[in-house]
């Protein structure tokens, strides 16, 4: 291979570089890959297809870098199939070849050749030998000046078949600018002055590797889109416990007229007081992170008066990655003030989903001064995964890791999600934890412990994915009839017994929510005594685009297991504690609703809370369009529609009891007290206040319809 200089300067070294003055042609675009077939390209093998692939294909790691919507990516098939991709003739004409390259690193296996008189004189890799990696195009480019006026070809070449046997490349242009370079493992000093180091960001750009050290030691690694210039964002890093040490940021590569490590800065806040929670799409009902991505709900509890929500957390960007626990806290299960990283990756892996429990009895022996300790249990997600714990002495503010970690090793790869309970009649601890078996059958394993720490399978059962919850209702609220549910991820679940060692079901697998995008959700440990509710959260899969964070949470859920004709069954409702948001109230008369009338109101609040109770009497259909978001019952079939997701709702002596709640990015609607809990994702218009309400093909009875005006959980 040749680079058109290989430099080292102190410790970055150069890929490529070279200088072009006056003079300069305009660049061709030679190939862009972005029509359906290859043109006037010729392929050989099957590696390559027929056309250009449309981004990432069946089993890869998500694809980026590449510019439009194609590229050339020879893992059609996986890395299995071979082939090559032969450019028709061309002349040289400029003094580089630019061009994008990602895939395997193998010479002459995975690369793109430029040859004249057929004989290979630059040729190319992408960057992956190794399991893990990117697959991510990064910029390269051939220096090709004293060539110019040959006849030449270009060929993309999969010559390999295992791990990263695949090339990727888009892009190619011939220019006589010089393209920008890639520099290696810069790095920039600092004295830690402030609580948090500011990462630029800019969703979309190349992800780079960024090492911390603090006095010569690693003490945070992290993937980042690094803004070269113009941040979109800035991304916190809390560096508040090594004030006055030198810290040294490094990063495996950055483009060479890159800005992003100059750009980095201190500050006191996390995010600038004043625009913290005012972004044009943050939920204002639901809890979402100050900054970058959340999915699941972890280690939800109740201790020394304050609820505690940790979260799966990517802190550096708007997409999964990075996991650590992300925490914040609050008193009454409406408003949440988020303290910072509460897990962060160690050398066991990223800190996937766990749960907390508080260990009022000190059966750990983490306990000090004679107060409990609260426990947190999370899957290290590294090779092998394996379950690990941490405690907290001073009320959940910091945890220190168990220095005997993991509690639990690995069964098979992949086993995570530990879900800890106290079981009461056995006195002892269960853990309840998702194993893929090696015949790849989805298990929940049960475990138990008396100290915390030392951990027996004691049964298994199949059929639930991922962050399985086992917990125990009283029957219609009755605590002489409990019973237990076990249920994981996508909130389906069993009814049944539970007798401190095997679940053993009482009704088959029931579906849980009925809408879109509500997932691992896990029930809180430890809500104050005399309460006794059951309150659940989940993750909400609602996107934010071009917001600085991303996803939200379910708001509280009060459980409750009751009867009905075919068994007992789960009802879903937001916690009463909800209720102080509402501000003003729009009340709709009790009375007939004739068919083509439509009643309507402008409302006086963007965020609302609907309680509704309609009778459908002789209307065929009820509909309500709520902020443009449209909501329908078929008194023929007895299904409510939301946004186009139809959900079973049975009328109850003739009526649809209806509860809605309307944030910026998420509607949850309930139904039928609580049966039927549809949560759907949806980009409510912002400027669109209309609420109104119609019948078709005959009268209905609207019997209550009430609009609350709610204010924000963010003070
Ligand atoms: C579910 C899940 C968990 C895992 C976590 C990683 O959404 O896949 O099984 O622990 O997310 O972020």
């Amino acid at each position: 291979m040749k680079w058109f200089c290989v430099a080292s300067v102190l410790a970055a070294s150069l890929l490529h570089v070279g200088r072009t003055t006056g003079d300069d042609k305009a660049e061709i675009v030679f190939a862009d890959f972005e029509g359906s077939d290859y043109g006037m390209w010729q392929t050989s093998g099957t590696a390559f297809g027929s056309g250009p692939a449309k981004g990432t294909l069946a089993g890869q790691m998500p694809v980026s870098g590449f510019l439009g919507q194609g590229l050339v990516n020879s893992f059609l098939g996986g890395d299995g199939p071979t082939g090559k991709l032969t450019s028709p003739e061309f002349t040289i004409e400029r003094k580089f070849v630019g061009f994008l390259i990602g895939g395997g690193g193998y010479e002459k296996q995975t690369c793109m050749n430029l040859l004249v008189d057929g004989k290979v004189v630059r040729d190319a890799t992408g960057p992956n030998t190794q399991g893990g990696g990117s697959e991510q195009l990064e910029p390269a480019a051939w220096d090709v000046s004293d060539l110019l006026g040959k006849t030449a070809r270009i060929e993309i070449v999969d010559d390999a078949t295992g791990g990263w046997g695949h090339v990727n490349v888009d892009q190619i242009v011939f220019t006589d600018r010089r393209p920008v370079g890639l520099v290696k493992r810069q790095s920039r000093e600092l004295v830690a002055e402030k609580r948090f180091l500011l990462f630029p960001v800019r969703t979309g750009a190349a992800k780079r590797n960024v090492k911390l050290s603090v006095d010569g030691r690693a003490e945070r690694q992290f993937e980042i889109e690094l803004a070269d210039r113009d941040a979109e964002w800035w991304a916190p890093l809390d560096v508040g416990a090594w004030k006055g040490k030198k810290l040294v940021v490094e990063v495996d590569k950055l483009a060479e007229d890159s800005q992003a490590l100059a750009a980095l800065k201190q500050g006191d806040d996390a995010v600038p007081p004043g625009e913290a929670y005012r972004e044009a799409l943050r939920p204002q009902l639901h809890f979402s992170p100050r900054r970058g991505w959340l999915n699941d709900p972890n280690g939800l509890a109740f201790y020394q008066g304050q609820y505690h929500v940790f979260f799966q957390h990517n802190p550096y960007g708007w997409a999964w990655g990075n996991m650590h626990w992300g925490h914040a806290v609050g008193r009454d299960l409406v408003h949440w003030r988020e303290i910072g990283e509460a897990l962060y990756p160690d050398s066991l892996g990223p800190m996937f989903s766990g749960s907390a429990v508080v260990d009022w009895n000190n059966t750990s022996g983490f306990g000090r001064d004679g107060k409990p300790p609260l426990v947190l249990f999370y899957t290290a997600a590294g090779n092998p995964t394996v379950q690990c714990l941490a405690y907290s002495n001073d009320g959940g503010k910091t945890f220190t890791k168990y220095a005997h970690n993991p509690v639990v090793e690995q069964f098979t790869p992949g086993n995570r999600d530990p879900k800890v309970i106290w079981h009461e009649p056995s006195r002892r601890w269960v853990m309840v934890l998702y194993v893929e078996s090696p015949d790849k059958k989805h298990l929940i394993d049960f475990l138990t412990s008396s100290d915390l720490k030392q951990w027996t399978l004691a049964s298994q059962t199949e059929g639930f994915f991922e962050c399985p919850d086992l917990f125990e209702l009283p029957l219609d609220g009755n605590a002489g009839r409990k019973k237990w549910v076990l249920t994981a991820a996508s909130s389906e679940y069993q009814v049944g017994t539970f007798d401190g060692e095997r679940f053993t079901p009482e009704t088959p697998k029931l579906p849980g929510h009925r809408g879109r995008g509500f997932y691992a959700a896990q029930t809180f440990s430890d809500i104050p005594a005399a309460d006794g509710r059951r309150i659940q959260v989940g993750w909400l899969q609602a996107p934010s685009p071009g917001m600085p964070f991303n996803q939200c949470l379910s708001v509280p859920l009060k459980l409750d297991l009751v009867t009905t004709p075919d068994g007992p069954r789960l009802t879903w409702s937001p916690v009463k504690e909800l209720e102080q948001l509402r501000t003003g109230r729009q009340v709709f008369p009790a009375g007939a609703l004739e068919p083509g009338q439509s009643k309507k109101v402008a409302l006086q609040s963007e965020l609302l809370d609907i309680a509704a109770v309609i009778e459908p009497a002789k209307a065929a259909e009820v509909v309500l369009d709520v902020r443009g978001v449209a909501l329908a019952y078929d008194a023929a079939k007895q299904e409510l529609t939301v946004n186009g997701q139809r959900a079973p709702a049975p009328l109850v002596d003739g009526k649809l009891d209806l509860r809605i709640l309307v944030d910026r990015t998420v509607l949850e609607v309930f139904a039928n007290g609580g049966l039927v809990y549809v949560p759907m994702p949806a980009i409510v218009p912002a400027d669109n206040r209309n609420f109104s309400v119609s019948a078709k093909g005959g009268a209905a009875r609207l019997e209550k319809l009430e609009l609350h005006a709610l204010s924000s959980i963010w003070e």
